[in-house]
């Protein structure tokens, strides 16, 4: 099997460079980052805190990187930070919260993803009572992942941030997917990232490229994220070579994303007519789509098998449940081979 027959809808991080994204990465200007002398590097962290309306940014390695960065210069060993239960930070970071940051998580949080400002007050302490740690940081996750990709409103996340900063508490927000929620609801950066203190966005993921991602937030916040980002061993040098490739997504990856939330839209409309696949948390809003597979012909894992047997590969979150994530290297044509593929093995 190639690799281009392979229809791979286990991420959308799976994507590889196109050969316009390489030539960028080929043909980079680079320089010492660490020494802040890398001229591509500088255009993109540009770019990117113009984008979301921040004073400053900074290049990472990864969307793990951004967040566990990001948590470390907003708190000190013992604050406690609220996030959604499936947040990325919480479920999949490899306790890096706790081991790296000293932070204990709070999880409170609605189905779709969103944290109600009554759930923040019912975890929020003010650090006055010494058996208690203070709250010091609000983080949401837009689009949220394990939510099924699902867009968090404006309206959710204001009230949320107000809430927070109202009690003196930092807001965070995990935008590894956020062009995806701006594409989807026609929204500005800008207006998405306004209530937060800090935002990330990967571009891995959706847009394409091989590394990175982004830490916007005020010239102080990303002063601290800089010296954090050496000490969890993050300090890059000539990589230029990497942002040329965000710079080339940003440039080019961005609007496309609309192909990507269609894709997802049409599988799973024919997965809804599946006997015995329903779908997680309903259509899906962007790329991400979660369906459960139960008292069909097969089990999950023997169609995951099957499937994976003629090129189709899908993520598997445990016994039953499934997601399949469009993404740039996955067409019309694929989602049309999955389909069929899945009514041979399940039965329309
Ligand atoms: C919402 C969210 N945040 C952060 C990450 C971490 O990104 P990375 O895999 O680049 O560390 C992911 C990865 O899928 C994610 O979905």
């Amino acid at each position: 099997m190639t690799t281009s027959s392979v229809v791979d809808l286990r991420s959308d991080t799976v994507t590889k460079p196109t050969a316009a994204m390489r030539k960028a990465m080929a043909e980079a200007e680079v320089g010492d980052d660490v020494y802040g002398e890398d001229p591509t590097v500088n255009a993109l962290q540009e770019e990117v805190a113009a984008l979301f309306g921040k004073e400053a940014a900074l290049f990472v390695a990864s969307g793990t990187m951004a967040n566990q960065v990001s948590l470390k210069a907003h708190t000190q060993p013992g604050d406690e930070a609220v996030v959604h239960p499936q947040a990325h930070l919480l479920r999949a970071e490899s306790a890096a919260g706790a081991a790296l940051s000293g932070v204990q998580f709070r999880a409170v949080g609605r189905a779709d993803g969103s944290i109600a400002p009554e759930q923040i007050a019912g975890v929020y302490q003010n650090g006055s009572n010494p058996h208690f740690a203070p709250t010091r940081l609000l983080c949401l996750e837009n689009t949220h992942n394990f939510a099924g990709g699902s867009v968090l409103s404006l309206e959710d996340m204001q009230a949320a941030t107000d809430y927070a900063h109202a009690h003196g508490m930092a807001t965070h927000l995990d935008g590894a997917r956020v062009l995806n929620a701006c594409v989807a609801r026609d929204w500005r950066p800008a207006a998405v990232a306004a209530g937060f203190d800090s935002v990330t966005l990967c571009f891995s993921k959706g847009l394409g490229a091989p590394v990175g991602s982004v830490i916007a937030g005020g010239r102080d916040f990303i002063a601290r994220c800089r010296r954090f980002r050496k000490m969890f061993g993050g300090g890059m040098r000539q990589a230029g070579i990497l942002a040329a490739g965000a710079r080339h997504a940003l440039g080019h990856h961005v609007a496309r994303l609309a192909e990507d939330h269609g894709h997802a839209l049409r599988l799973a409309e024919g997965l809804a007519g599946l006997r015995g696949v329903t779908l997680s948390m309903g259509l899906p809003q962007t790329n991400i789509v979660f369906f459960k597979v139960e008292g069909a012909r097969m089990t999950l894992a023997e169609l995951a098998a099957a499937l994976q047997r003629e090129g189709i590969l899908l993520g598997q979150m445990d016994a039953v449940t499934a997601r399949a994530v469009t993404h740039l290297d996955v067409d019309e044509r694929s989602i049309e081979r999955t389909l069929h593929a899945l009514r041979r093995h399940l039965g329309a």
